[in-house]
């Protein structure tokens, strides 16, 4: 499923988001930036142990919940992988909302820093950080629509979504947008 959004085209697509061709993609990672199952497990996988190397020389503080950090992305072709830390679901009394908000935002300034046209996020904190599917589909569009007007970039943005369910949930939110 495509959309513009300005200047920008976003897509949606099911699938294994290492296989995707953007510049650069998120990881849904942890603020130990400590590898783990999930996406984080599956990025780690493809891009085999320097990825890890890179990660604790660059990083060995961590990352905050909320924000991202660069890394290259080892061997797999993209340019680099952005390191989001999702809130975890905690029933929406502790800024989840903004926390998911903020990591999507930096992701796509880090895009803009690095140069990257292309971009793609998996569905972070849905996994096992338990954020309703339905809440982080309507906050990740919505920051990543603000953002592509405002910054005439990244010019290609794609959700990658693993499962059916996931799918389902970000089709039916970026719909609404058709009608908005
Ligand atoms: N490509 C795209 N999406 C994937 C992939 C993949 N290869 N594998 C899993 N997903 C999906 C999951 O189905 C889920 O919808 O990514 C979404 C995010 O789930 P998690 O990977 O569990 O991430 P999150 O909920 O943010 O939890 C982060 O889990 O793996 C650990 O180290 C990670 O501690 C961190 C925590």
């Amino acid at each position: 499923m495509l959309m513009q959004f300005g200047e920008s085209l976003v897509e949606l697509i099911q699938g294994d988001i290492t296989q995707v061709d953007t510049d650069a993609i998120v990881n849904a990672a942890n603020s130990q930036l400590a590898g783990g199952g999930g996406v984080d497990g599956a990025i780690h996988r493809a891009a085999g142990p320097n990825l890890m190397q890179e990660t604790k020389r660059l990083y060995p503080e961590g990352c905050p919940t909320g924000s991202a950090v660069a890394t290259r992305a080892g061997n797999m072709q993209m340019k680099y992988i952005f390191h989001a830390v999702g809130p975890i679901w905690r029933g929406g009394g502790q800024d989840e909302e903004g926390q998911l908000r903020s990591a999507c935002i930096r992701c796509l300034e880090l895009a803009l820093e690095h140069n990257c046209d292309s971009i793609a996020f998996p569905a972070i904190s849905t996994g096992v950080y338990r954020f309703p599917i339905d809440l982080a589909a309507q906050i990740l569009l919505r920051t990543i629509h603000q953002f592509v007007i405002e910054n005439q970039s990244p010019r290609r943005v794609v959700v990658v979504l693993f499962d059916e369910g996931s799918f389902g949930a970000f089709s039916q939110v970026l719909e609404s947008f058709a009608d908005s």
